[in-house]
Order: C-alpha cells, then sequence, then structure tokens
C-alpha cells in the first residue's frame, strides 16, 4: 500500500486513502502484531508461517514478530498449521487486503505458482522467508532468505564418514524426515546421501517421515526399533523429531547418544541441551533468527530498490564439547 498511498498523496487524496491502509479487513486466520497499524504510512507485511511443529519455528515465529515491531512493520502473522491450503487462503486474504509486501515459509515446495501469480498481478512482491519453493519462474518473488539445507546435510554425512573413517564395518542408519515436499526434507535427505553414498559401508536401512515433530519424532524412531535390530546411527532432520526418538531409543533400553549415535539439525535450546548431556552426538545449525534481514528485505523491496535473489544465512554446527560451551548464550 505504500506505493499506492504515495501516489496519492502526490493526487492530493492523501486522508481517503490513509483510512484503507493498514486498518482492518483481516481474514480470519490473521491478526496484528499489537503495532499501532492505523492509517499511517508503516509497511503493512503479511507473513503465512508454516505452523508451530517444532522449537525452531517457535523462535523463528518470535524473530519475525519482534523484528517487525522494531523495524516499525505492520505484521499480519498466521499460522497455517502446516497445511499448504491454510497458506494459499492467507496469501489471498493479503492480497484482497492490498497488504504492501507479502513473506512466507512455504510449507512444502510445489505448486505456489497460480497464487503467486496472483500476487504479482496485484503487484504485491513477495519474499520467501526459510523455505524455497520449485516454481521456474523466478519473477514471481523478489529474493529468497533462508538456510542452505543441502549444505546442511552435508554437514550431517561429514561428520559420520569423518566419525567411522577407521571402521571397515557396516553402519545401520536410519532416518528421520522432515514434512513430506518440505525443501528441509528435500535438501537434507540429498545433501546426507551425496556424502554417505561415496563409503557403501553407509547403509541407510529405514527413512520416513516424522513431520518435523517431536511426537511423531518418538512414533517412528518406536518403529524403527521394532523392525531393526541392529541401528547403529540416527540421522534426524530436526532436533524436535531427535528428542522425540530419544524418549523411543531409551524407552527400549538402549542409551542414545552410546548405542545409537544421533544427528540432528537446528540448534534450538533443548537439543542443545541433549547434546551437552550426551545424548545427541552432533547437531547442525540452521538459524531461525530470521526476522532482522527479512525486515530489511522488505523495507527495500516496498521502495522499489534491488535486492539479491538469494540471502543464504550463516550457521556452523556443534559438538558435545562446544554445546557445553554455547548453552549459556543461547538465545533459543
Ligand atoms: O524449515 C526449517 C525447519 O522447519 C526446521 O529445521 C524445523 O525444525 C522446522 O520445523
Amino acid at each position: 500500500m505504500l506505493k499506492r498511498i504515495s501516489a496519492l498523496i502526490l493526487a492530493g487524496a492523501t486522508a481517503l486513502t490513509m483510512a484503507g491502509c493498514s486498518g482492518g479487513g483481516d481474514g480470519d486466520s490473521s491478526a496484528s502484531n499489537g503495532s499501532s497499524g492505523g492509517g499511517d504510512d508503516k509497511i503493512v507485511m503479511g507473513f503465512s508461517q508454516v505452523g508451530a511443529e517444532s522449537g525452531w519455528r517457535t523462535a523463528n515465529t518470535k524473530s519475525v514478530q519482534e523484528s517487525a515491531k522494531e523495524a516499525g512493520i505492520d505484521l499480519k502473522f498466521s499460522d497455517a498449521q502446516q497445511k499448504q491450503e491454510n497458506q494459499i487462503k492467507a496469501i489471498r486474504s493479503y492480497i484482497q487486503q492490498k497488504v504492501d509486501v507479502i513473506a512466507f515459509s512455504p510449507v512444502v515446495e510445489s505448486g505456489w505458482d497460480t497464487v503467486l501469480k496472483e500476487a504479482q498481478n496485484a503487484k504485491i512482491p513477495v519474499i520467501l522467508t526459510d523455505r524455497a519453493v520449485d516454481s521456474k519462474d523466478t519473477s514471481l518473488y523478489k529474493t529468497f532468505l533462508g538456510s542452505d539445507f543441502v549444505e546442511e546435510g552435508k554437514k550431517a554425512g561429514q561428520w559420520l564418514v569423518d566419525q567411522y573413517k577407521d571402521s571397515k564395518d557396516t553402519v545401520n542408519i536410519v532416518e528421520l524426515q522432515g514434512t513430506t515436499g518440505s525443501a528441509p526434507a528435500n535438501d537434507r535427505k540429498a545433501g546426507f546421501g551425496e556424502i554417505i553414498s561415496a563409503d557403501p559401508k553407509f547403509k541407510v536401512i529405514a527413512s520416513q517421515s516424522g513431520d518435523f515433530t517431536r511426537a511423531k519424532g518418538k512414533e517412528v524412531m518406536e518403529a524403527f526399533l521394532k523392525s531393526n535390530p541392529k541401528i547403529d546411527v540416527l540421522y534426524a532432520h530436526n532436533d524436535d523429531m531427535g528428542l522425540g526418538a530419544i524418549e523411543a531409543i531409551e524407552g527400549a533400553g538402549k542409551v542414545p547418544g552410546k548405542d545409537i549415535k544421533i544427528i540432528t539439525v537446528d540448534a534450538v535450546h533443548d537439543g542443545m541441551q541433549a547434546l551437552a548431556d550426551g545424548k545427541i552426538n552432533y547437531i547442525v545449525e540452521c538459524s531461525p533468527l530470521l526476522g532482522p534481514q527479512l525486515m530489511d528485505l522488505a523495507k527495500k523491496v516496498v521502495k522499489g530498490e534491488q535486492v539479491p535473489p538469494r540471502v543464504v544465512t550463516e550457521e556452523t554446527t556443534f559438538t558435545q564439547e562446544q554445546a557445553k560451551e554455547a548453552l549459556p548464550n543461547r538465545k533459543y
């Protein structure tokens, strides 16, 4: 709306349009972040979040909401409860409300072209945050801010290769995948697979989705344990599934981190605690603190400034010793 308002200010019709700027008209799924939201020249951002499936997601939502407030951006936030149809509904509602910019973290990679085209036709710029879409037409969004998930998978695989470099024995691996069809599930699987496939002693004996949640991670790990008597390694695509799996492993009378080595991705507080406690062996970081960069990009995009098409988040990895050091200052 900012662009529209500027044009109308020039045309001398300020008062009329201000009232229509960031006021009411939210769809059912939208809620303002508590900033004034009332008819001034604030940028209005419609943000569609994946859900609240993990500690990572909670930290990401907090980062987006706090950063919007700090940046003076009026945030309309909606939680899609891990459903693509809810995200499409939210985006359409933001288009109807004529927000200045739409940002979203796509629950899955495919199936976005139609709604993104609708946003483009309405001249509302879109920013992808955290997860990518597989649209061939990259003009449908201005930029993609988030991690390199393939690289995260590679880091996990490399740690494993290094751990077992002196062994000739078969290493039986089970994999807890993230949400089926999501970019982090696809890419973390691919990156990990690429690295371990160089040595045939690494065998992925079972691989299934745990939907990025603790409960599902536990349930699927219980099934893995029942049908596979010898599991050496668990690779979980996020901390939460790893934490659920730890409960299953302990329930089966085994010692997580010793009888079964565990690698996870994220490095949220509970994961880092389990790493420091020796129950997880290695964590590849995926930072949820995307809010400040997202707000900077949004401001630029709304002003019509050029932004890089891809902004990759800086991340590290943690061993058990590094987790002990990092934990006291960990923000999430
Ligand atoms: O897209 C990022 C992933 O989504 C995080 O690794 C996971 O915890 C979350 O649910």
